[in-house]
């Protein structure tokens, strides 16, 4: 059977109501609206993690209700990426959403995720979908000159499939506010833009909210879906990508060049991937760029206090990882 969740799949049973279609969530919602209550929603691709959960607590504490999405979106990967391997977890994920919880305001009582949205591909494609973007039909969203750098230039089309998947999530949500994590930096800042320009209302541009990235508290690893790909030997090595845009930064805040900076981080990477290759991994560089937050060009020049995105990836083995650091005032930005 396709990996793609057919509607008649039976799902393991959950005590949160799971909402399979958009009409069955527009109905959840009109009541939502009757009550004047706020809604609060995280979109993920599941295989759950504690950014993840870090993104529903903001959520569940600032809104009376939050829905939470499940949703593979194959439109954003390529056909030679990994949509038919990505980790599908989905009792892990139900029974984590059941754990989690946070303090009613001025209550004895707990606030649980209040729905879970689980749509069919042909329910958010309703014209198909496919994954070679030539043979694509229907109703697509770019968000042009905002796409095609950073991670969009690794991955073209990428940000395209985000955009679109996005925009039909927050038609059937209809959220208050929404919550997004720092890792996919591009990501966040490109859909707050997509808000402004298409004048969304649900949510509002600064309802769209980008939370920091959830660490490994051992060796500052970002949390990530894909990070269950990584064997043991490449676990122990998948932290140099952070350890290399820290570099980075502090290359830049001394030398205040950036391709002198970039060239110092990447010796470093070199001298990391020689000790990884000792335990067997394969370490590879795909890039470290430096970007202005509003208009994702290339930074040039040190400007003191300056805000600029720092992102970089990397292969370790068969895993490509990404990640980044706010350099200067991050104002604005998260939060
Ligand atoms: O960040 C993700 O997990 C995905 O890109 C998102 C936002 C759920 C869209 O599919």
């Amino acid at each position: 059977m396709s990996r793609l969740l057919a509607a008649s799949v039976t799902l393991p049973t959950s005590t949160i109501p799971i909402f399979r279609t958009v009409a069955s969530l527009r109905e959840w919602r009109r009541k939502a609206y009757l009550e004047q209550k706020s809604v609060g929603f995280v979109a993920t691709m599941g295989a759950l993690h504690d950014g993840h959960i870090s993104l529903l607590k903001h959520s569940l504490s600032r809104n009376d209700l939050t829905v939470l999405s499940i949703f593979v979106n194959p439109a954003q990967f390529a056909p030679t990426e990994d949509l038919s391997t990505y980790p599908r977890t989905l009792e892990a994920d139900l029974a984590l959403l059941e754990q989690t919880k946070v303090p009613e305001p001025s209550t004895e009582s707990e606030r649980i995720t209040s729905a879970i949205f689980m749509p069919t591909v042909q329910d958010m494609y309703p014209s198909g979908i496919t994954q070679d973007v030539s043979g694509q039909k229907g109703t697509f969203i770019e968000v042009k000159g905002y796409g095609h750098q950073m991670e969009g230039g690794s991955r073209p089309g990428f940000f395209r499939g985000v955009a679109t998947v996005v925009t039909k999530l927050f038609n059937a949500v209809e959220p208050t506010d929404t919550y997004f994590g720092q890792k996919d930096i591009q990501q966040g800042l490109l859909l707050r833009r997509m808000c402004r320009d298409l004048l969304l209302s649900h949510p509002e541009p600064g309802h769209l909210h980008i939370m920091p990235t959830v660490r490994s508290p051992v060796d500052g690893l970002a949390l990530s879906s894909r990070n269950a790909y990584l064997s043991p030997n490449d676990r122990k090595h998948a932290s140099s990508l952070y350890a290399t845009l820290n570099v980075c930064k502090d290359a830049w805040r001394d030398l205040r060049d950036k391709n002198l900076a970039i060239e110092k981080a990447l010796a470093y990477l070199k001298e990391r991937s020689s000790a990884a290759e000792a335990d067997g991994v394969l370490i590879k560089p795909d890039y470290i760029h430096m970007n202005d937050p509003d208009t994702f060009d290339d930074v040039q020049t040190y400007e003191e206090g300056k805000a600029v995105i720092l992102s970089g990836a990397m292969w370790v083995g068969k895993t490509r990882l990404i990640d980044n650091i706010i350099l200067g005032n991050a104002e604005g930005i998260l939060g």
